[in-house]
């Protein structure tokens, strides 16, 4: 048994700050879980001179990791820096020089985790990252533990809180993406530079480490197919509506057989799923096991106390194991005999939104080349006719069909005069 559990905490800011209140107020109560009290040793910041929201002793900030990583006494390294440099050479130098990590960091572990989680079980030390993907909802301990019996067919994911906020403000108030992006950065829900969240990167990444886990094998980054949610308008959420859709940017994974595919892009779901009732910041991840049936994961996906509580469930894990004598904590085997599905051998429905020109037979050359596709037509509504313009709005809605069929559809209708725009192309998920 140890008298007392050392972090090293890298990282003070919006989670690293959240960590230590967190860790201070819930002290005793910690403590008693573990059989010692855990505490933060030394933190590593950039600016040490600046303003913190949490209460730290100015004695414990440092700007040198060596600090930290050359410290025989830390026996956990809690990385919520953030980015993938100089995160990752932190994380890997901890688990060398066999220090226990728990981190945030969803690029650090979906860029370099299976070769991570490699060297963690070399070195016999634990590597955990509850945090990195849905902030406080428990995601990865019931991938690790809950539902290791089940093969799991599918998953599908809100798991961008900015990006689920601006979806649902241009749904609920009818405004486009530009408005609903500027108000979600005025309130903070979206940075300044908001590209890593409305192209889908983030949610990528997080599928990425869900995927692993769930299919049990190595997904690369490179697997996933993301696409943002910028090139849709007021118009694609009214006529998903009248269509009886909500659309949201969803992190897909499905098994085939021995195949799967990750994909992250705006898409239709019926109103009437559960999903399509997740609202503003709030993230739902539902996972299809053959055990468990359709499941449910709800709840905040960031944000300083909920990030915390995952980090600190990790760090209190793995304390009680170094008080128990254990050094490491099972995790789940990753092979590497299952192979990504590239997106345009996906097959899915379609709805497409584009401009043509107000005249005859215009409707009949498009559905020639979507007939010679095998791409078979659900429905078909003509909006908005623009009188000036001699121009129709056409929405169409497929049966399921190939993504290459649709892709060599949409290059062939480009090519018609008749074609004034193809204004979007959205998946849909029945
Ligand atoms: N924010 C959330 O709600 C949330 C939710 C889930 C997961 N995460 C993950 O948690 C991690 C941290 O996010 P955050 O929002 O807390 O970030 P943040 O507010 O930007 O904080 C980053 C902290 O790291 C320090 N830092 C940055 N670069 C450094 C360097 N080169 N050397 C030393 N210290 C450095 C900064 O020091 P200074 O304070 O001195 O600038 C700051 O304290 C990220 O991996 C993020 O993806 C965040």
């Amino acid at each position: 048994m140890k008298e007392r559990i050392e972090i090293g905490l890298m990282g003070l800011g919006v989670v690293g700050g959240g960590v230590e209140n967190a860790l201070r107020e819930k002290a005793a109560d910690i403590a008693k879980q573990v059989g010692a009290p855990l505490a933060v040793k030394r933190i590593l910041v950039r600016d040490p001179s600046k303003k913190r929201t949490c209460q730290v002793q100015p004695h414990l900030l440092t700007t040198d990791p060596q600090h930290i990583l050359s410290d025989p006494e830390i026996d956990i390294v809690v990385e919520v820096i953030g980015g993938e440099s100089p995160a990752y050479d932190y994380i890997k130098e901890s688990i060398s020089r066999g220090k226990h990590v728990v981190t945030a960091n969803k690029e650090v572990i979906a860029k370099h985790g299976f070769e991570l989680l490699n060297l963690a079980a070399q070195h016999q030390v634990a590597l955990l990252y509850e945090a990195s993907a849905g902030g406080g909802i428990p995601l990865i301990g019931p991938l690790r533990h809950d539902l290791l019996a089940n093969k799991i067919s599918a998953i599908h994911a809100i798991i961008n809180g900015t990006t689920n906020y601006i979806l649902t403000k241009m749904a609920l108030e009818d405004i486009d993406f530009t408005t609903a992006l500027r108000e979600a950065q005025e309130l903070g829900y979206a940075e300044a530079d908001p590209a890593s969240d409305v192209e889908g990167i983030d949610a990528a990444y997080k599928l990425v480490i869900l995927a692993a886990l769930a299919f049990q094998t190595q997904v690369l980054l490179g697997d996933v197919y993301h696409e943002g949610i910028s090139r849709l308008a007021a118009r694609d959420f009214r006529y998903a509506k009248e269509l009886g859709y909500t659309v949201k940017l969803l992190a897909i994974a499905k098994r085939e057989d021995n195949t799967f595919q990750v994909r992250v892009h705006p898409t239709f779901i019926p109103d009437d799923l559960l999903l399509a009732k997740v609202n503003g910041v709030f993230n739902a991840v539902q996972i299809d096991g053959d055990l468990t049936g359709r499941i449910l994961f709800y709840g905040q996906g960031a944000g300083a106390a909920p990030t915390s509580s995952a980090i600190l469930a990790d760090a209190i894990r793995v304390a009680q194991n170094i008080n128990q004598g254990l050094s490491q904590i099972p995790q789940v085997r990753l092979g590497q005999t299952m192979t990504a599905r590239p997106i345009s051998e996906i097959e899915t429905r379609y709805y497409l939104r584009m401009t043509v020109a107000d005249r005859p037979g215009v409707l009949a050359q498009i559905t020639r080349i979507l007939g010679e596709l095998l791409i078979s037509i659900s429905s078909v509504i003509q909006k908005g006719v623009d009188e000036r313009a001699q121009s129709a709005e056409i929405v169409i809605m497929t049966h399921p069909a190939q993504e290459r069929a649709m892709q060599q559809a949409i290059s062939q209708m480009e090519k018609l005069d008749v074609v004034k725009e193809i204004s979007n192309l959205v998946r849909v998920e029945d």
